[in-house]
C-alpha cells in the first residue's frame, strides 16, 4: 500500500508514477494502466486545486485490481450529482473531471460533505467483469 500526501504538482506526478508502476507490476495492460494513471491525476489535481491538501492511497488487491482512494478535508462538493451524472461542463474544463474518472474506472464511489471533505474510492479491475460495478454517491449537505 502506498500513501502519497498531495499538496502540489510534484505530488500529483509522484502519485501518477507510483500508480503506473503498481499497475504494471500487478498485470494491468497498457490501456488499463493509462486509465488508472489519468484517474489518479484527475483526483490528485482536484485535491490541489480545491482542497489544497489531501492524500492518495494506492492499494493492490491481489488477483482483483488496483484500488485508489483520494481523500481530503477540504470544502466538499456542493451539487455533486451535477458533475457525476450529467457530465456538467466544469469551470476549468481542462481535464476529464470526476465524470471521466467514473467512466475510466470499474468501481467508483464518492462521499462528500460540506466543510468536511471529500473521499473517492475507485478500482481498476485486472480482468473485465470480475466484480460488481457499483456507483455509490453519498452526499451529506
Ligand atoms: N476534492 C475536492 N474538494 C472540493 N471540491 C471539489 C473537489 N473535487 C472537485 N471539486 C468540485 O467539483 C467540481 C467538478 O470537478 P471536476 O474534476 O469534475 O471538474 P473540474 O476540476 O472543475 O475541471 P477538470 O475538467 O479540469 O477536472 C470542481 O469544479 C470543484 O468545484
Ligand atoms: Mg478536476
Amino acid at each position: 500500500m502506498f500513501r502519497i500526501v498531495i499538496e502540489n504538482e510534484d505530488d500529483v506526478y509522484m502519485a501518477c508514477s507510483i500508480g503506473k508502476k503498481v499497475a504494471a507490476e500487478h498485470g494491468l495492460n497498457k490501456t488499463q494502466q493509462t486509465k488508472l494513471v489519468v484517474s489518479i491525476m484527475e483526483l490528485a489535481r482536484n485535491i490541489v486545486f480545491y482542497a489544497k491538501r489531501g492524500e492518495i492511497i494506492i492499494n493492490d488487491i491481489p488477483s482483483y485490481g488496483i484500488e485508489i482512494i483520494a481523500k481530503d478535508q477540504g470544502p466538499g462538493i456542493p451539487n455533486l450529482d451535477q458533475y457525476i451524472d450529467h457530465a456538467f461542463p466544469s469551470k476549468k474544463g481542462l481535464g476529464l473531471g470526476l465524470s471521466g474518472v467514473k467512466r475510466l474506472m470499474d468501481e467508483f464511489e464518492i462521499t462528500t460533505a460540506i466543510n468536511m471533505g471529500t473521499r473517492v474510492r475507485a478500482v481498476k479491475w485486472i480482468k473485465e467483469g470480475q466484480g460488481k460495478h457499483n456507483d455509490n454517491i453519498t452526499y451529506r449537505p
